[in-house]
């Protein structure tokens, strides 16, 4: 299975004073543009998808996701508002699927998905409570033997001051399924084994905030992830730069 990930788009109305609303734009655009003809079979966003959980700001988003060819599948970063999104996006099943806490499972393919809301309101650094701990161990225990791709806004370890409270560290063979973690929020690349698995965090999408990139190499071309996903080779990440 092929996923490409996109995050932390941090999208603003056109007619927003912000300098890089333009530039932001452009980059999903592009990068959407380049996601297509990788033809991957899922794409999944780490949330951060608006600057300020405006419904005029998702509208702009729908618009830029518009071309994807691909099914999408959003988790909501702490820049999200997240009634704002779900009424964004409640065309989507699995959106209309959730409630208080924006989390699912897809079953649609060889690889498990399972996207994790880790926002609380008006906390940049994310929650992940008891109940979301307990709602995630009773999802993995109905299929222990299918391989997992887990996705979050906020990585569930320490990356400099970025980091989520209120995580226990897994037991690593109480999920051994767990093929892969898929990370935002802190806007530049990390790979890293965690609980057994592979976690990655993508740099975002929007150049103007993203850190950890050679810009003078890059030149402004937005980088995402794709990634090759099996049961058995597990989690193979490349960083894709838009035009290459
Ligand atoms: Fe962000």
């Amino acid at each position: 299975m092929l996923v490409a990930q996109i995050s932390d788009t941090h999208i603003l109305v056109p007619e927003s004073d912000h300098p890089a609303a333009e530039l932001r734009a452009d980059c999903l655009r592009r990068t959407v543009v380049d996601i297509n003809r990788q033809n991957p079979d899922a794409v999944i966003f780490t949330g951060d998808t608006v600057q300020h959980g405006q419904p005029e700001e998702y509208a702009r988003l729908r618009d830029l996701l518009a071309p994807l060819e691909k099914p999408l599948y959003l988790v909501p970063g702490n820049r999200d508002d997240k009634k704002e999104l779900s009424a964004a996006f409640s065309d989507q099943a699995y959106m209309r699927a959730t409630g208080e806490f924006l989390q699912y499972t897809v079953e649609d393919y060889d690889i498990r998905l399972v996207g994790i809301d880790s926002t609380l309101e008006a906390e940049r650094k994310g929650r992940f409570c008891e109940e979301r701990q307990a709602w995630l161990d009773a999802t993995l225990s109905e299929q222990p033997d299918r391989a997992t791709l887990l996705f979050i806004h906020h990585p569930p370890f320490d990356v400099g001051d970025h980091y989520v409270g209120g995580y226990r560290q897994p037991d690593e063979a109480r999920a051994p399924q767990v093929t892969g973690l898929l990370c935002g929020h802190v806007h530049w690349p990390v790979e890293r084994e965690w609980a057994g698995t592979e976690a990655r965090i993508m740099p975002s999408i929007a150049v103007d905030v993203r850190k950890g990139i050679d810009e003078a190499e890059a030149r402004e071309r937005p980088i995402y992830l794709l990634h090759q996903l099996s049961g058995e080779s597990g989690l193979i990440s490349q960083a894709r730069r838009v035009g290459d």
